[in-house]
């Protein structure tokens, strides 16, 4: 009754900011994203008959909110009653990141529990149907499912919102060269900031057009043009962070290093080394680059004030159970 998973972090290119069911995680609009090579959480479950309450544990993490513990038991206990078990359950779990720093640490730790829960348990179930169950504890850990380039549908409702693969990962060789910024968590959960979305005076243009964002992207990346496709992905990150930064209270995820690399990044751009931004809820910058300009990317990013460790990702595989 024990089985261990690794699950990947996902960048977004489209994002997910706002639900139309806070409870159950269904997104205000479909996202699309790659699954990442080298940002990883790894998790181990075991259902024991001994245990009087389930055992949460994070391994090499200073700070653990109890929140977070929460978040894993409530996935424990959704595999528990699907699978018709009352065991309790010691949960270990690390990632290879600083978590909650604008790395997607929900997508990857709680896709990882999800897995390995039901590996332990030894139930079978549809792409499909475990992308579902990850997006109940965590919405980005839908897309962290799949292999490769993913699509999370926004669908009717809550039995109908799941991720699926749109290309698989040797479609494009595109990098996403992590520039991570601090290792202390931030202060808004994306929770929190998802709920107050529609707070901003903008949160309706930016929903009116995410249905053609989403198509255009999709076709940029099959035509696999670098170009137009990075002009799109950062203008569709500051237009996640104008609904942050314009909802009532107000949340800025940037830090002082963040504007830094973001104004690096257009420079060098100028200069001819092609690469362009996006940043999650936190912030760390994702710099966006084709293969040949990756190391080049990482070595400048190493050099700016702030920041820590440049951690180059290529397109990755999804969820996997590892025993
Ligand atoms: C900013 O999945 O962390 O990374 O569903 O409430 O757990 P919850 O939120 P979460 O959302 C983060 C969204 C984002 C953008 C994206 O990856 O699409």
């Amino acid at each position: 009754m024990k089985a261990t998973a690794k699950s990947p972090a996902n960048i977004a290119f489209i994002k997910y900011w706002g639900k139309t069911d806070l409870k159950s995680r269904v997104p205000e609009n479909n996202s699309i994203s790659m699954c990442l090579s080298d940002l990883y959480s790894r998790c181990t479950v075991e259902f024991r008959k001994d245990l009087k309450t389930d055992e949460i544990e994070f391994k090499n993490e200073a700070v653990v909110k109890e929140k977070e513990k929460e978040r894993i038991v409530g996935v424990v206990e959704r595999v528990r009653r699907l699978g018709g078990v009352k065991w309790k359950a010691r949960v270990v779990t690390e990632n290879n990141f600083p978590k909650a720093t604008g790395i997607a640490s929900s997508a990857s730790g709680l896709s990882a529990v999800t897995v390995a829960a039901l590996g332990a348990l030894g139930m079978k179930m549809s792409e499909k149907e475990v992308s579902k169950l990850a997006r109940l504890a965590s919405g980005t850990a839908s897309r962290s499912i799949p292999d490769g380039w993913v699509e999370w549908v926004k669908g009717r409702g809550a039995d109908d919102s799941y991720s699926k693969q749109i290309f698989p990962v040797d479609w494009w060789q595109i990098t996403d060269v992590v520039g991570i910024v601090t290792h202390k968590m931030k202060k808004v959960s994306s929770t929190e900031g998802h709920a107050l979305a529609r707070t901003s005076p903008f949160y309706k243009a930016r929903i009116q057009g995410m249905k053609e964002k989403v198509r255009k992207i999709k076709e940029l990346i099959k035509r696999r043009d670098f170009s137009r496709f990075g002009r799109l992905v950062e203008a569709e990150a500051l237009n996640m962070h104008a609904i942050c930064m314009t909802s009532q209270p107000a949340i800025i995820y940037w830090n002082e290093a963040t504007i830094k690399v973001m104004k690096k990044v257009i420079s060098w751009r100028e200069e001819g080394l092609e690469s362009y931004f996006t940043i999650d809820a936190g912030p760390s910058v994702h710099v966006i680059c084709e293969e040949k300009n990756a190391k080049e990317v990482a070595k400048r990013l190493k050099k700016i004030e702030g920041v820590k460790r440049a951690v180059i990702n290529r397109p990755g595989v999804g969820a996997r159970l590892l025993t």
